[in-house]
């Protein structure tokens, strides 16, 4: 089968199951042009949440798709590519979370989307880089633990001084490479571009750009402004978009190690045999998964 092939027999298969294709922004090109939603974490969660469809083929990395089966038990969820995970969302497990939650019974506990069923499930509530600040704002603790990214965590506690976060020693392989001495050489050689940054980079990244925000954020924010040249720094999935929806401008990437190898194992070929034939489905336990329920739903209240 070539390329045209595949895509109209992708589109053949959507139909006959009433299958969507959910693709989150750091998707190859192919994919996020044939998918019906393309977006961020939270974005994506929330379509999840109220779609009709019976199946819903996740091109992304297994905590997505493990969320989607949160969300909507009764729907066939498959993950594509069976071994994109997120190296992040293993920096912490329910067994360091109960332990810690023995220790200190009275300190709720905030988890990044970016984590298993079983973290979900341990934690108070759930948030996206997108709803971050606004979830730890609205939580009446003055003391929280969040989990597992430490550079996000540090992005809420600067915004949100009038608590204490715990951070946890988590981090994004992909984000957390950059240097600030990068944003510092860039600035120098394009003065007149914007720094748009994903709140996963390190803090001495985060304070010298322009905007932080999640990946959609990011695209509408340049997409809004009136400003001709922007450097991302984020994963290089979002410079599609970017560039398909503003062809008068121009994008370029902060850094040279801004790809996750995870987002980049789903191909075209993946999503048809996802398809063809309903692999790889994602399962959570009922008991899991109706206290990782809890999280989520908490967190799309307060979104
Ligand atoms: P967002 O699209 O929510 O910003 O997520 C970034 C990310 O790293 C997902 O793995
Ligand atoms: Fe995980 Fe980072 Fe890849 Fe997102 S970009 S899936 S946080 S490793």
């Amino acid at each position: 089968m070539n390329e045209k092939e595949m895509v109209s027999e992708i589109q053949r298969l959507k139909e006959e199951k009433n299958a969507v294709i959910l693709a989150h922004n750091y998707q190859i090109p192919e994919i996020q042009d044939i998918a019906d939603i393309v977006g961020d974490s939270l974005k994506l969660s929330q379509e999840a949440a109220k779609t009709h469809a019976d199946v819903i083929v996740f091109a992304g990395v297994h905590f997505m798709a493990e969320s989607a089966k949160i969300l909507s038990p009764e729907k066939k969820v498959l993950l594509p590519a069976v071994d994109a995970g997120c190296p992040m969302a293993d920096m912490v497990d329910a067994e360091e979370l109960k332990l810690f939650k023995r220790e200190n019974p009275h300190i709720p506990i905030v988890c990044y989307v970016n984590s298993s069923a079983e973290v979900k499930a341990e934690s108070d509530v759930c948030c996206t880089s997108s709803n971050a600040i606004k979830i730890v704002k609205g939580i009446k603790e003055d003391k929280i633990l969040f989990v597992p990214d430490q550079n996000l965590g540090s992005y809420i506690a600067k915004h949100v001084p009038e608590k204490e976060i715990i951070l946890w020693e988590g981090f994004c392989i992909t984000h957390h490479r950059v240097k600030g001495i990068e944003v510092d050489r860039v600035r120098e050689h394009r003065p007149d571009a914007l720094i748009l940054v994903h709140p996963e980079c390190k803090p001495e990244v985060v304070e010298k750009a322009d905007f932080v925000g999640s990946t959609s954020q990011i695209i509408d924010y340049a997409s809004k402004s009136h400003k001709k040249e922007f450097i991302i720094g984020t994963e290089m999935g979002v410079i599609h978009k970017l560039c398909k929806d503003n062809p008068d401008k121009k994008f370029y990437l902060l850094s040279q190690g801004l790809t996750c190898v995870n987002m980049k194992k789903t191909t075209l070929d993946h999503i048809y045999r996802a398809l063809a034939f309903e692999q790889h489905e994602i399962t959570v336990e009922e008991e899991v998964r109706q206290k990782a329920l809890g999280s989520l739903e908490r967190m799309l209240e307060l979104s």
